[in-house]
Order: structure tokens, then C-alpha cells, then sequence
């Protein structure tokens, strides 16, 4: 079998499942959707001559791009060090150890970009010290975003009109991409960013957060704020019951970013009879099993776990204001530098 052919079959895995959920409503439902722009970018790279065969890819991440590379790179004949933190669990570890990747943990956060600025500062460290390796580099590669033209050729394909998407947003590229590729054919898309408490990524002041793969400490260049018409921000313990509702309700054992995204688009399908809307399911829920799928874990772990979630947003003033629970902003397409600051406090 030539090594074309087995490319070819991971190329199987890049599109998503799309799963109706209500009326208008689907989950694109993704086995791993980091798959995708991993091999574009590694295509790209090699077209370029930026990768060689057999070459060194070093990269910063904790989760779902990790494994797309290790699973591409084991396939393509390359060699893969992931420089990651706490949010890379020992069970992804051994995963991509038994893919041939070496792994570099950071231990410490960055004073003021958190894990994300110590990763990357790391990154550096390696690339420096291994001439001619190739960064993918996931947060500012502009073949991130395009990958996802694929997507957006996909759900047109499969569904027709679409009025809304909503997703989660972490290095910017699924939803900025997809966006931007919609908007050809539907400029009127209501797109909606889901984004988690003390995330820089909309403005919210950066502190540790408790969700891998969803929101920041630093703003990537691949988060392009023009395409979002709202952003909303849910607590961990909201993403989680909303993942368990996702699992229990309709069968589909995902990961938690996609319970985010799920639940933001229930509400807006529930607020928008008759209209289509679409939700990222970015990967599935095996990586989560000992964790947010662990009651145990998840009444010792996560603050309000034990509390009622909220059925609606609420709307904020400005996305720097102090959350308490799910919250929202009309951010109405704009730059993150024109997003007016929060109002004076009251006398
Ligand atoms: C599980 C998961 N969901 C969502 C995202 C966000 O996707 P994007 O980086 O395209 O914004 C990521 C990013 O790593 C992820 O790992």
C-alpha cells in the first residue's frame, strides 16, 4: 500500500459527522478536529519546502493539536516534540509517546501570559537549539484558518442555507476560518465565539482556567474578532453539565468544548425559531473519562458543580467585568481594541 494511500485514509477522519439535535439545530460532530488543519499545514509546509522528510516538527500544545501531529507525523515519517503543561493528561502522554513524540512539560505559568507565554517561551528554547526544525506554529500559521474552507464547503454541502455557528475559540483558526469561508455565500451568518472565565482571548482579564483547549492567556493573531457578532463566556462547571447533557440527552460522548458550544447553540435555536444553526463538536470524550466525566472528580474539583446551571446568558456591560455565570456581548464584528472599556462604577 503506498504511503499516499494511508494519508489519504487519516484525510477520511476530517470530516464531521453532522448530528441533528433539534429543529434547524445540528452538531457537527468531529472525531478530532485538529486532524484537519494539522496535515494542511504540514502539506503547506512541505510544498513550501519549510519541512523536510524526516524532519523535526516542534510545537506548543496541550491537547487535540498534539495528537493530530503525532498521528501525522507517525503516518508521514517526521519526527514531533510537544512542549505542553498540566492540561496534557498522563493518558495523553503515554498516547503520544507510543506515537514516537517527545514531550517537554512546563511547569511554571508565565507572570503575566500564564501557560500559554511559558510554553511558547520554551518553543523558542527548542527551535533555537534544533536548526531547520519546522513550528507549525497553530495560533498565528494563516493555513490554520484557510484549512477550514473544507468545513464550510462540507456543511454548505450537507445542510444548505445556514444562519448561525457557533463554536469555541482557542487559537481562533476552526471558527475564524469557517466564518470567513460562510460568509461568501451567507454575509448575514450570525456567528457566535464561546469563550470561558478569565480568557484573553475577548477581553476578559487572564487567570487560570480549568478548560483545555478553549480561550487564553495571550490573544492569537488566528482569532479574528471582525467575524464575531456575539461572544459568550460559560463557567467550567456550566461546560461540563453541559457535556453531560450533550452525552445523557442525546447519546453523544464528547469532549467539553463541544458541551460548550452545544449549549449556546440550543438557547440561540430555541431564541430563533425556524432558522439553521450549526455547533462545533471539536473532538470526543475518551481523553475526558477520568476527569469531567468523574462525578467523584468533578464535586472535588469544580466550583458550582453542585449548583443549578443557567438556562439563559445574561448580557454584560463590557467583557471585562467580573463573571458569575453564563454571560454575553453583542460584539458586533468589531476589533478587540474597539470594544469600548467597562462603565465607570456607580456613585
Ligand atoms: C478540544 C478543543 N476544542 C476547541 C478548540 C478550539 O479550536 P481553535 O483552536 O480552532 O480555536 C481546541 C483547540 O485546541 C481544542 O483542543
Amino acid at each position: 500500500m503506498s504511503a499516499d494511500l494511508f494519508v489519504r485514509n487519516l484525510e477520511d477522519f476530517e470530516n464531521p459527522r453532522l448530528v441533528p439535535l433539534g429543529d434547524g439545530f445540528h452538531l457537527s460532530a468531529f472525531f478530532l478536529m485538529k486532524l484537519l488543519p494539522a496535515r494542511y499545514m504540514l502539506d503547506q509546509a512541505v510544498a513550501r519546502g519549510e519541512l523536510s522528510p524526516g524532519g523535526l516538527i516542534c510545537e506548543s500544545s496541550s491537547g487535540t493539536f498534539a495528537l493530530s501531529l503525532a498521528m501525522l507525523a507517525a503516518r508521514q515519517g517526521f519526527r514531533l516534540l510537544i512542549v505542553g503543561d498540566w492540561a496534557l493528561d498522563t493518558d495523553l502522554r503515554r498516547r503520544l509517546r507510543q506515537l514516537g513524540t517527545d514531550i517537554d512539560i512546563v511547569d511554571e505559568p508565565h507572570p503575566t501570559g500564564g501557560f500559554q507565554l511559558a510554553r511558547l517561551e520554551r518553543l523558542q528554547h527548542h527551535l533555537q537549539r534544533n536548526p531547520g526544525s519546522y513550528w507549525p506554529s497553530q495560533y498565528s500559521n494563516p493555513d490554520n484558518p484557510a484549512s477550514y474552507a473544507k468545513v464550510a464547503a462540507h456543511l454548505i454541502d450537507r445542510l444548505g442555507r445556514i444562519d448561525c455557528l457557533v463554536g469555541p475559540v482557542g487559537s481562533g483558526g476552526s471558527m475564524s476560518g469557517t466564518a470567513r469561508y460562510l460568509r461568501y455565500l451567507f454575509p448575514n451568518l450570525t456567528v457566535i465565539g464561546v469563550d470561558t472565565f478569565h480568557s484573553a482571548l475577548f477581553g476578559q482579564p487572564n487567570a487560570l482556567r480549568q478548560i483545555s483547549g478553549l480561550g487564553g492567556g495571550i490573544v492569537p493573531d488566528n482569532v479574528d474578532h471582525t467575524q464575531f457578532d456575539e461572544v459568550h463566556w460559560l463557567s467550567a462547571a456550566e461546560i461540563f453539565k453541559a457535556m453531560h447533557e450533550l452525552h445523557s440527552r442525546h447519546g453523544l460522548f464528547m469532549g467539553p468544548t463541544s458541551g460548550a458550544s452545544y449549549r449556546v447553540a440550543q438557547w440561540w435555536s430555541m431564541t430563533h425559531p425556524g432558522k439553521s444553526v450549526v455547533a462545533f463538536g471539536p473532538d470526543e470524550g475518551h481523553r475526558y473519562v477520568n476527569t469531567s466525566y468523574d462525578d467523584d472528580w468533578l464535586a472535588r474539583t469544580i466550583e458550582g458543580w453542585d449548583q443549578p446551571a443557567s438556562l439563559a446568558p445574561v448580557e454584560i456591560a463590557s467583557p471585562t467585568e467580573t463573571l458569575t455565570g453564563w454571560s454575553r456581548f453583542p460584539w458586533a464584528r468589531r476589533r478587540l481594541a474597539d470594544v469600548p472599556p467597562p462603565p465607570p462604577p456607580r456613585a
